[in-house]
Order: C-alpha cells, then structure tokens, then sequence
C-alpha cells in the first residue's frame, strides 16, 4: 500500500503538485475517497446543510461533528482527516478551542481541525498548535459569519478588503497552520496570497491558481437538492438516478413485479407438509 499523506508532506507538496481535498461525513463516501486517494478529507460542518438539512451551517453541534468524523475516521487509511470546528466551538476562548479541538484527535479519530477567521482568531489558532494539533485556516466566504456578511456573497472584492485578506493570511501562516482554504474570493486575489505564503492554499470558488481545490462532496456528485454555487462543477448528477430507482421500486412493489424468486428463501417441501398437517 501507498504510505498514508501526512501534514508535514501536504506543506511539502506546494509547488510541486495540486492538492485535492473533499468533504465526507459518513464511512461509505470516505471510503471510496480515501481508496481515490484524496490528500485531504474534510468533515465539514457544510454537514448541517447538506446532511442534516439546516439552512446554514450555525446549527450543527460538536456532538454531530464528532459522531460523524468518527464514522470517516474508521474507514480512512491514507488521507489526513480534518474536523471542522463547528460555530461557537472555539470563538469563546483559546482554552475552549485547544478542549474542542482535542476532541477531534482524541475521540474523532481526526489528524487535524480547521477553523473560520483571520486575526481574531489567532490567540485561539496559537493554542490548538502548541497542544500539538495541526490547524488549517478558512478565510474568505466563512458561512459561520453568514449573519455579519449578510449571505454567501464573494468576499475581498474592494482593494480594502483584498489587503485584509492577505494580511490574514500572513497571520493565518505565522501563527503555524498547515494550509489554508480560500473560500468565494476572486481569482487575481487568491493567487496573490498564494504567491506570497509558504503554506499551501485550497481553493473553493478562488480560481485555478491556489494550491489544491476543494469541494463539497455532495455538490459534486449532484445530490444537493438546493443550490449549485458557482464554484461548483457537479460530475455527476445523482439525485435523479436515486429518484428513478426508487420510483421503480415503487412501482415494482405495487405490480408485484419485486421480489422474483432469486430474491425468496425456500424450505424443503417435507418440511413444508409436516408444517400444513
Ligand atoms: O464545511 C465545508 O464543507 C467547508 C469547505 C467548503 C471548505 O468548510
Ligand atoms: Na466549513
């Protein structure tokens, strides 16, 4: 077997090829990823909205963060799996977010965690790494910040608030994470930041020139049922192969075309006598 992906390795890779990265949340999907060799897989808390059915991703809790990772955890044997710390799990303080993100290792069964935010979360990013947990930064479009952006709008679009972004991103890699994923922010500007860090950039909805892409798994393989962002390239549309083949369930159940005999247990007509005497 190929040797598993490791963080040291993932920095290492900027320059010399493109990283890919997706989300799962269920032992079945990480299993196919990691057998695809994934280098990263997420435990997104996109779970909220594309699993749990929230309209946002403010809902989900560590509780479901945890259970879900764990069922990736088991199934993954070369990818790094990163949990990702849901909304209020390590805005608080840096003492909340070093025990959340503990968590993720000890319990999820995770080598790493993302979080969202540039300077304001740097106290909390500093403590998670000196517990000795691999943090990757989330700037741009952050969806826990939904109600302060005011929707999923693409962000650092003004001179003003492309210098935050790359100020944050300077941040983001001197305080010691890993990577960072740039999220709905235009291309020139992804690139920039790209350009001038020594850490790899994944991009989602930032242009061809970031160091690895990512994507929500579910957008992906068409099985989202409420909107296609820009960003997203579906390879395959799902949703209306599942439809058609429970419609013909359905349909065979009430025709009593399903189950044919292959699928029926039998018993020995001498038993069968001895049962009806
Ligand atoms: O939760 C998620 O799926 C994410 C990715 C879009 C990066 O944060
Ligand atoms: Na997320």
């Amino acid at each position: 077997m190929t040797k598993p992906m490791t963080i040291p390795e993932i920095i290492q890779t900027k320059g010399k090829r493109k990283l890919s990265m997706l989300t799962a949340y269920d032992y079945p999907t990480a299993l196919l990823l990691d057998k695809c060799q994934i280098d990263m897989i997420l435990v997104g808390d996109s779970l909220a909205m594309v699993v749990l059915g929230h309209k946002d991703t403010l809902a989900v809790t560590m509780e479901e963060m945890l259970h879900h990772t764990k069922a990736v955890s088991r199934a993954v044997k070369y990818s790094v799996v990163i949990g990702d710390m849901p909304f209020m799990s390590y805005q608080i303080s840096p003492e909340q977010a070093v025990e959340n993100a503990g968590r993720f290792l000890k319990e999820g069964g995770a080598q790493a965690v993302k979080l969202e935010g540039g300077a304001t979360v740097i106290p909390q990013i500093k403590a998670i790494i000196n517990a000795g947990i691999p943090v990757q930064g989330h700037l741009g479009l952050t969806p826990q910040s939904i109600a302060q952006l005011g929707g999923f709008k693409v962000q650092g679009k003004t001179a003003k608030a492309a210098k935050k972004l790359i100020e944050d991103a300077k941040a983001l890699e001197e305080a010691g994470c890993f990577s960072i994923v740039l999220e709905a922010i235009p291309a020139p500007i992804a690139k920039l930041i790209t350009e001038n860090i020594s850490i790899p950039t994944i991009g989602i909805g930032a242009g061809k020139d970031c160091d690895g892409q990512v994507l929500v798994f579910h957008d992906l393989v068409g099985m989202f049922d409420r909107f296609v962002p820009k960003f997203v390239k579906q390879y395959l549309n799902l949703n209306p192969e599942i439809e058609n083949a429970v419609k013909q369930f359905k349909k065979e159940v009430e025709e009593e075309k399903f189950p044919q005999h292959e699928h029926c247990f039998s018993i020995n007509e001498k038993e069968l006598k001895e049962l009806k005497e």
